[in-house]
């Protein structure tokens, strides 16, 4: 086992550093596999209903993609997997099923129910004939390489990359880009260590966190927030930045941490969010791209073409660090299992 880490004190951080190598072995082999990325584009572009589905943060990869199919005019639900009764699936269904291991019981459940309602399924995941993606029409296949740690770092980085991909294909957007994506992910590592170790420690001290975004940060926030309660066993809770005004502000006292995560987009629009938290003594942590935003405690900024690439490293060391700061181990965390086949 220790040789397998390669030198790194956890399976974790190894894997976060192998983000740039995930990234660019799943972008070329997408590259190498047009055919089926343009099969999977119609499917999408024709599709009444885009019904995205996941479970824990291959959820928030999940949730990411169909705000960009929203936001081109695209019915989509995101749909997470154990809530698969909610939705009743028709002809005209297009469900994209995302799990790294693709044997996540909810997730099959999911699929199971609409495809026998009339839905056709496109499947990500990183194992290869996963029981997932055996009952898929359409496949893709991430090349993340086996992932030990149980909290998921590598895997959502690339299948937001692969998401990204499918989307930019699919809408005439610049999709040969992302072929220097795992670049802007390397640069994001490099910057973040030190930022990363210091907001860690931080908030591994407290009791809670909220880590607030708007549009495409969103998902992020959300596991920013899940990755740090995954491993460090702190409590934290992602909020729209807007939403966070109605209730989640009620409890910001002097010292209560707030991580925003600023994707470059509207940072006009959060800066106001920020002002309010600050006025109540929050005390503000900033990830930044593109757009610096000011006014944290402690802010990382970074340029990228692919904010969500560079975003999902630094939240996941923050995470990482946080958990090494308790003296946890976090490969094991606690309660969790790497795959989850019970319902
Ligand atoms: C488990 C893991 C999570 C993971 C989820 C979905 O609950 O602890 O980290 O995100 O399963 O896994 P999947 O393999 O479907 O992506």
């Amino acid at each position: 086992e220790t040789a397998s880490k390669e030198g790194y004190a956890h399976f974790m951080i190894k894997e976060i550093h192998e983000s740039p190598k995930a990234v660019r072995d799943t972008i070329s082999s997408l590259m190498s596999d047009l055919d089926v990325v343009e099969k999977i584009s119609e499917e999408i572009r024709q599709a009444e209903r885009v019904i995205v589905t996941g479970a824990g943060t291959s959820y928030h990869a999940g949730l990411y993609f169909s705000l960009l199919l929203t936001r081109e005019g695209i019915t989509s639900i995101p749909l997470i997997a154990s809530e698969y009764y909610n939705v009743k699936g028709k002809r005209g269904d297009l469900i994209i099923a995302i799990s790294q291991s693709g044997e996540t019981i909810d997730v099959l459940q999911s699929i199971r129910k609409l495809k026998s309602e009339g839905a056709k399924v496109v499947s990500i995941t990183n194992v290869i004939e996963s029981a997932i993606a055996r009952e898929s029409d359409y496949k893709i296949y991430m090349r993340a390489g086996p992932e030990i740690g149980v909290a998921a770092t590598k895997t959502f980085t690339t299948q937001v990359a692969s998401l990204l991909f499918l989307y930019s294909y699919a809408f005439g957007k610049d999709w040969k880009a992302l072929k220097d994506a795992d670049k802007e992910v390397e640069q994001a590592i490099n910057a973040t260590e030190g930022f990363a170790k210091r907001v860690g420690e931080e908030l591994a001290k407290k009791q809670n966190i909220y880590y607030l975004g708007r549009g495409l940060s969103l998902p992020l926030a959300m596991e920013g927030a899940l990755k740090i309660k995954e491993v460090s066993y702190v409590h934290a809770e992602a909020y729209p930045a807007g939403e966070s005004k109605h209730g989640p502000i009620s409890l910001v006292e002097s010292g209560f941490p707030i991580v925003f995560i600023n994707d470059g987009e509207m940072p006009e629009l959060l800066k106001n969010n920020v002002m309010e938290m600050k006025a109540r003594g929050g005390k503000i942590y900033m990830i930044s791209v593109n757009r610096k935003l000011g006014e944290a405690e402690l802010e990382i900024f970074l340029n990228s073409k692919f904010p969500a690439l560079s975003i999902s490293p630094v939240i996941q060391l923050i995470a990482y660090y946080a958990a090494v700061s308790k003296g946890l181990d976090p490969d094991k965390p606690r309660n969790l299992a790497k795959t989850v086949t019970v319902e």
